[in-house]
């Protein structure tokens, strides 16, 4: 396994890969892995044959009130993890050479950008979609392997590829949790022992909306306010619970098969996001 950070040695190894007929796959992260990155590693390991798994810790795509600063990092344990998966490749790029003094450019992929967390969080798919953008050129991949967990980020870089034809398949992996149902975080160690069996809420609320759906509720209002009162009443201050077409983003009306219900919340300080897609 090689650990990279010069982007046009990387490209080299890249190219010669490419002149040999090699499927190139490519799963961005932010490091700090757990079971979630792992599986999306999993998934690409069987759709390519030569695998990069990119580390970078994106500044753009923090506001300067986030955690950016106190993101938690470690490479020791991300390199041992990405080792045993069998993984060929990681690039770690640094942060100057990604982000030279004059550096500019930004993509807003418009409609998608500003809704759900992008309300909160305006500048941040701006970041998401410039350094992925950046990692699609370096690499070349023909597939990246996204979660689900971030639904909105995958509907974004895919809205991305398509309208730039970009020529990249994307692939998105399903979410991973714990064993009582939160999804797998890299932001979960901040939160609090209480936090923790609280946050729990998010997953339940998702489970009741499923079985209410199930059982003929389509009604968003009634939806969403039994939703908001479930995650208040353990503590979750809401950022947004919201019912959207799951490729336009925009909010439906009544509850539908293939309606995304996504959410934001923060226990304390720590954001966390979740989603199911109603079946
Ligand atoms: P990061 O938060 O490190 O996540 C990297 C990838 O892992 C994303 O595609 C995310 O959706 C996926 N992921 C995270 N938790 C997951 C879970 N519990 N189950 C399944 N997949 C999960 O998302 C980013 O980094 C960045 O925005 C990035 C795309 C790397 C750009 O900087």
């Amino acid at each position: 396994m090689l650990l990279i950070r010069d982007i046009n040695r990387l490209k080299k190894m890249i190219k010669r890969a490419k002149n040999k007929e090699k499927k190139i796959g490519l799963v961005p992260t932010m490091g700090f892995l757990h079971e979630g990155h792992l599986s999306l590693v999993r998934l690409a390991l069987r759709k390519s044959d030569v695998l990069v798994v990119s580390i970078f810790v994106n500044p753009m795509q923090f506001a300067p009130s986030e955690d950016f600063r106190q993101y938690p990092r470690d490479l020791n344990r991300d390199m041992r993890q990405l080792r045993d998966e069998g993984v060929d490749l990681i690039f770690y790029p640094d942060t100057k050479r990604m982000y030279p003094p004059d550096y500019a450019t930004a993509i807003e992929v418009q409609g998608l950008d500003q809704v759900l967390c992008g309300m909160s969080r305006p500048h941040h798919f701006r970041g998401v979609t410039a350094v992925v953008l950046k990692l699609f050129n370096i690499v070349n991949p023909d597939i990246a392997v996204f979660g689900k967990k971030d639904y909105q980020q995958a509907v974004i870089i895919k809205r991305m590829v398509k309208d730039l034809n970009l020529g990249v398949e994307i692939v998105l992996g399903k979410i991973i949790r714990e064993k009582d149902g939160l999804a797998l975080s890299s932001r979960n160690i901040y939160l609090s022992q209480k936090q923790r069996i609280d946050a729990v809420v998010l997953y339940e609320s998702l489970q009741w909306i499923q079985r209410a759906f199930k059982n003929g509720l389509r009604d968003r209002k009634k939806a969403l306010t039994k939703i908001r009162g479930m995650i208040r009443h353990r503590g979750g201050q809401i950022d947004y619970v919201e019912a959207v077409n799951k490729e336009t983003l925009k909010p439906v009306r009544r509850l539908n098969k293939g309606t995304l219900i996504a959410l934001a919340v923060n226990f304390g300080r720590t954001r966390l996001i979740d989603n199911t897609i109603l079946r």
